[in-house]
């Protein structure tokens, strides 16, 4: 794939980022505020929502499962409450939480569905999230472990304590969303520290939800529609902050960003490394805690990143190893085993990119050992392996030695589909 010419290529240059950006909506609520509004009776209305190739797929999937999408353009109107089995397949491209979500959904609400998906989703596992969804007693068959998957769902489910083998916002959300008609109390433990967005966005649609510090606990209820606005990404607005930290002249303010803080290990990271982030004009937006985030540069070093912050930090930890490539001495990455199994196997196509433009890494089962100084410009196009967030950690990479060429600029849609004209004008900028 990488060397195809057909390919979109784009070249990120060297340079410093400077201005005031707004990025696109945040990801996983956008999913969550979709979702949430097909299972309530009534309309909701939801702005500001991410227009990424992942959130359009649960966009037409959730319209596929009965409720009524007006979009806009400013807003998008979901009428929610009557679900029904979709016609055909549901598509869900290249997005994990659209599968896992969904499957959810339907096997606590009587649906019977067929999930399948691009080349990359299709090398997923879905084990995690089809084994507790069979405890609550729907009939999940997967394909060796991964889509295409079927579900049989069933209704009015009775409840009850489900144990997570991992932390994963994924699963904890599918086992909610499978309960949101469950006759009992449901509770969900192991998992302390993965984004508890779905937590947020039921409650918002007026859900009784508890979470103690170890267990997550929901009462029966309803759900009743509402108007959500969505924060800024902040996984999105990270390529910008860590860009601006490792560039010398670099000064950039995100806008209206998401400040969750099961979401702000990647912020941590960054100040563990010397970074200059500032939040400034904390507020709450619709449920979730938002800020404007400005970075500048100062000089950085290694750090340790491991066990919780890796988890609140899960999507941001390939673009902190293209932090580490510019900072003095080593970082160690541990306990990011699940980046093995994202869109690509986060872990490898990092190191490869990183030695490809002259970094000393060491690819540990479960991390990266990064130890900075070399960064150069490459001399051959950098391959994404078709995935977003890589293609974007390498316009951050490039910011202090550039240029970086990249095989495939079409990916980025997945997530940000401004990216690239927002990035080239931050770097224009004065
Ligand atoms: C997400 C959860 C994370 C993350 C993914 C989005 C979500 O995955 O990596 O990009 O929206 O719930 P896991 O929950 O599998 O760790």
């Amino acid at each position: 794939m990488g060397s195809n010419p057909t390919f979109p290529k784009v070249t990120f240059e060297r340079g410093p980022l400077r201005g005031d950006v707004r990025v696109a909506g945040d990801k996983s609520i956008s999913h969550r505020a979709l979702i949430v509004a097909a299972a309530a009776r009534g309309t909701s209305r939801i702005s500001a929502l991410n227009r990424g190739a992942d959130v359009l797929a649960t966009l037409a999937a959730v319209g596929a499962l009965g409720a009524s999408v007006d979009d806009r353009g400013d807003a998008v109107l979901v009428s929610g409450g009557t679900l029904h089995d979709p016609r055909e397949t549901i598509d869900a491209r290249n997005s994990g939480t659209t599968t896992r979500l969904l499957l959810g959904l339907c096997a606590g609400h009587g649906l019977n569905a067929r999930f399948d998906g691009d080349a990359s989703l299709r090398r997923r596992p879905m084990e995690r999230v089809a084994r507790p969804l069979r405890e609550l007693g729907a009939e999940i068959e997967t394909t060796d472990g991964r889509l295409p998957a079927t579900v049989r769902g069933i209704v009015a489910p009775a409840g009850g304590t489900y144990a997570l083998e991992i932390a994963s916002a994924q699963v904890k959300s599918a086992i909610l969303l499978a309960n949101l008609d469950a006759r009992g109390t449901v509770r969900v433990t192991g998992d302390r520290f993965s984004r508890d967005h779905t937590e947020r966005m039921l409650r918002r649609f007026g859900r009784t939800i508890r979470f103690d510090g170890t267990t997550v606990e929901m009462e029966p209820g309803r759900l009743a529609a509402q108007d959500v606005r969505v924060p800024g990404d902040l996984s999105g607005a990270a390529f910008f902050l860590a860009g601006a930290a490792m560039t010398p002249g670099s000064d950039i303010v995100v806008r209206e960003v998401g400040v969750n803080g099961t979401r702000t290990g990647f912020v941590d990271a960054l100040r563990a490394m010397g970074a200059d982030v500032e939040m400034g004009g904390e507020r709450d937006l619709d449920g979730e805690p938002v800020a404007d985030v400005r970075a500048r540069y100062r000089p950085l070093h290694g750090t340790t990143l491991d066990g919780e912050l890796v988890v609140r930090s899960i999507d941001e930890i390939t673009l902190l190893a293209c932090v580490a490539a510019h900072a003095t001495g080593t970082t160690f990455i541990r306990d990011a085993a699940d980046l093995r199994g994202k869109e690509s196997d986060r872990l490898a196509t990092i190191a490869e990119t990183l030695r490809a433009c002259g970094v000393a890494v060491e690819e540990r089962p479960d991390g990266l050992d990064v130890t900075g100084g070399g960064a150069r410009a490459p001399e051959r196009t950098l391959a994404t392996h078709d995935d977003h967030r890589i293609a974007m950690a390498i316009a951050a990479l490039a910011a202090p030695v550039g240029p970086h060429r990249i095989d495939d600029e079409a990916c980025i849609a997945v997530s940000f589909p401004d990216f690239v004209p927002l990035w080239h004008a931050a770097q224009r900028s004065d």
